[in-house]
C-alpha cells in the first residue's frame, strides 16, 4: 500500500466546511489518517489494494479514482468494516462480494458543499451495475441533509463523519459500510423482525402472498411500492368485513404499485399505478402525499423502493364498489380538517376512517407523528441489533 502523507494537510473541520487535501482521490485514501482523528481506514486501504478482489472492478476503480471524472467515495471506517466483516461471516465470505460492494461506495454525483447546501434529500447513482447486486442499474444511494449531519443510505443508513476535497472528487468517511438493497421480501422481512420497530409490514406481505403477487413484486424493475403499515391494514380491517376485502384485496394491493419507474421522490402529479387506476402524488419539500395518506419513510430495493404508508390506498372503483361512490377516495381538500368526518358508507370509511374515526384505537396518524421524519423508520433500522444487520447481509450474500 502506498503512504503518503495527504491526511496531514486535511484540517478537522464541520462538514460544511469540508477539508482540502492535496492530491486525487486515490492518494487521498492510500495516505495515513493524521493522528487525532477519531477513525482509520486501514481496511479499506488493504481491500482496494487486495490482488484477489474484482480486478476488473479496480483497475476501473483506480483510473476512475487516480484522476479521470470527479467522484464521490464513502470510505467506511475500520471500525465500521469490523462491525460488517463479522455480521458477514468474514472476510473470507465477503471477499466474493466485496468489489461489488465498494463499488456502491462510489458515486459519479460530486457530494461537495455546494451539493450538501442545495440538496436536503436525494438520491444518487453509485458504481454498482451489471453484477448480481444490482436489478436497478446502477444502483442509487439515499442522501439525507441536516446539516451538519448526513446520513447516507443503502439498505441501512451510515453517518458521514468527516469529509475531505481532493482535486478529482470528495471523500466522505462513514461510520457504517454501505449494504446493497435487496428484493421487497427481504425487506419487508427485515423490517418485520425488527424488537423496537416503528414500522411492521406482517399484513402486507402476508395479504401478497396470499394473492400470489410476492414473486412480481420481488422481480419486477423498476418498482415503486407504497407499502402501508399493519395499523394501517388493522384499521381496514375493522372496517370492512373479512369477505369483502377478499374480494378485492388483489385490486387494492395491485394499486399500491407502480410498474416501470422507481419513484424515489416522485414529483406532483397523477402516476398510473400497476391496478390501472391513477394514485395522486403531492410533494412538498421532502414530505410526500398519495391520495390520503402520507408517506412516512422511504427504503430502498435492489429492483426498485418502498414508500411506508400510514394509510391503505382505495382505488376510486373500489370504493365506489364497497358503497362509497367515485369521490370517495380522492384525497381530503384539507388533511385533517372538519369536512372530513367518517361517512356511514362502507367504501368511504376505507378512505376516511383510518385518520378520523378509528384514530382513537388504530392510529397510523399517531405513527405518523412520531416517525413523521421521512428517514426515522429507517434509522430504528439502523439502530436495532446485529441480528438484524445479519438477516440483511445473509440476504446480501444469498444475492451474490
Ligand atoms: C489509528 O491507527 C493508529 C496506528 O495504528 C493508532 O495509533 C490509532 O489509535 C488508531 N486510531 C483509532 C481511532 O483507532
Ligand atoms: C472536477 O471538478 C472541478 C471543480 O469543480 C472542475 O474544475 C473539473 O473540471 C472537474 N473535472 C472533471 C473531469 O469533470
Ligand atoms: C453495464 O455494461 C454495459 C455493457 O457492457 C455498459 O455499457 C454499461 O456502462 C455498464 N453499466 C454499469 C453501471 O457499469
Ligand atoms: C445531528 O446529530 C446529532 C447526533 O445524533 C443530534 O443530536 C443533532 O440533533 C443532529 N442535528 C440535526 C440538525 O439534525
Ligand atoms: C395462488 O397460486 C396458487 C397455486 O398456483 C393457486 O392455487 C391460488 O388459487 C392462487 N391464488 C390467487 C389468489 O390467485
Ligand atoms: C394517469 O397517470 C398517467 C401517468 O402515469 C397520466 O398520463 C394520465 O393522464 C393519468 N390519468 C388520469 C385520469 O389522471
Ligand atoms: C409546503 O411546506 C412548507 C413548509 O413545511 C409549508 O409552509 C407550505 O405551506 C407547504 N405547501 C403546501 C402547498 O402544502
Ligand atoms: C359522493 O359521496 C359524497 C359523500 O357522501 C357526497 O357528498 C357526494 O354528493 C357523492 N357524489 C355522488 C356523485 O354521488
Ligand atoms: C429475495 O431475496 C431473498 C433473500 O436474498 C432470496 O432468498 C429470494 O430468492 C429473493 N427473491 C427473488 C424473487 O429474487
Amino acid at each position: 500500500m502506498r503512504i503518503t502523507n495527504v491526511f496531514k494537510a486535511a484540517l478537522f473541520a464541520p462538514l460544511v466546511a469540508i477539508a482540502s487535501a492535496q492530491g486525487t482521490l486515490l492518494s487521498a485514501l492510500s495516505g495515513t489518517v493524521p493522528a487525532g482523528k477519531a477513525y482509520n481506514l486501514t481496511t479499506l486501504q488493504s481491500l482496494v489494494s487486495e490482488a484477489a478482489l474484482g480486478k476488473d472492478l479496480f483497475t476501473q476503480l483506480g483510473a476512475a479514482l487516480g484522476g479521470g471524472a470527479n467522484l464521490t467515495v464513502f470510505a467506511p471506517t475500520d471500525t465500521a468494516f469490523a462491525s460488517a466483516l463479522t455480521l458477514l461471516g468474514g472476510l473470507d465470505k465477503v471477499l466474493p462480494i466485496a468489489g461489488q460492494v465498494l463499488s456502491y461506495h462510489v458515486s459519479t454525483q460530486v457530494v461537495d458543499t455546494a451539493y450538501l447546501k442545495a440538496n436536503t434529500l436525494s438520491y444518487i447513482p453509485t458504481l454498482l451495475g451489471n453484477s448480481s447486486l444490482a436489478s436497478i442499474k446502477p444502483q442509487v444511494l439515499k442522501l439525507e441533509v441536516k446539516l451538519p449531519n448526513v446520513t447516507v443510505s443503502g439498505l441501512i443508513p451510515v453517518n458521514v463523519i468527516d469529509s475531505i476535497v481532493t482535486s478529482n472528487g470528495v471523500i466522505h468517511v462513514v461510520d457504517g459500510v454501505l449494504l446493497p438493497p435487496g428484493n421487497a421480501s427481504a425487506t419487508l422481512t427485515a423490517f418485520n423482525s425488527l424488537k423496537d420497530n416503528v414500522v411492521a409490514f406482517n399484513q402486507l406481505a402476508a395479504a401478497l402472498d396470499s394473492q400470489n403477487l410476492t414473486t412480481a413484486v420481488n422481480t419486477v424493475t423498476p418498482i415503486t411500492i407504497f407499502a402501508p403499515v399493519d395499523s394501517a391494514f388493522a384499521a381496514v380491517a375493522k372496517a370492512v368485513p373479512a369477505d369483502t376485502l377478499t374480494k378485492v384485496l388483489k385490486t387494492v394491493l395491485t394499486y399500491h404499485v407502480i410498474a416501470g419507474a422507481a419513484a424515489y421522490l416522485p414529483p406532483s402529479g397523477s402516476y398510473q399505478t400497476f391496478q390501472g387506476e391513477n394514485i395522486t402524488v403531492v410533494t412538498n419539500g421532502t414530505s410526500v402525499k398519495v391520495n390520503n395518506a402520507n408517506v412516512l419513510a422511504t427504503v430502498l430495493l435492489s429492483n426498485g423502493v418502498v414508500h411506508v404508508l400510514d394509510a391503505v390506498l382505495v382505488p376510486p372503483t373500489v370504493a365506489a364498489s364497497l358503497g362509497g361512490n367515485s369521490t370517495a377516495s380522492a384525497p381530503p381538500a384539507a388533511s385533517g380538517s372538519a369536512s372530513a368526518s367518517a361517512p356511514a358508507a362502507t367504501g368511504m370509511c376505507l378512505v376516511f376512517v383510518l385518520c378520523r374515526a378509528e384514530a382513537d384505537r388504530f392510529d397510523p396518524c399517531r405513527i405518523g407523528t412520531a416517525a413523521a421524519k421521512p428517514g426515522n423508520a429507517a434509522r430504528s433500522v439502523a439502530g436495532t441489533a446485529a441480528g438484524v444487520l445479519g438477516a440483511v447481509a445473509a440476504a446480501v450474500l444469498v444475492l451474490a
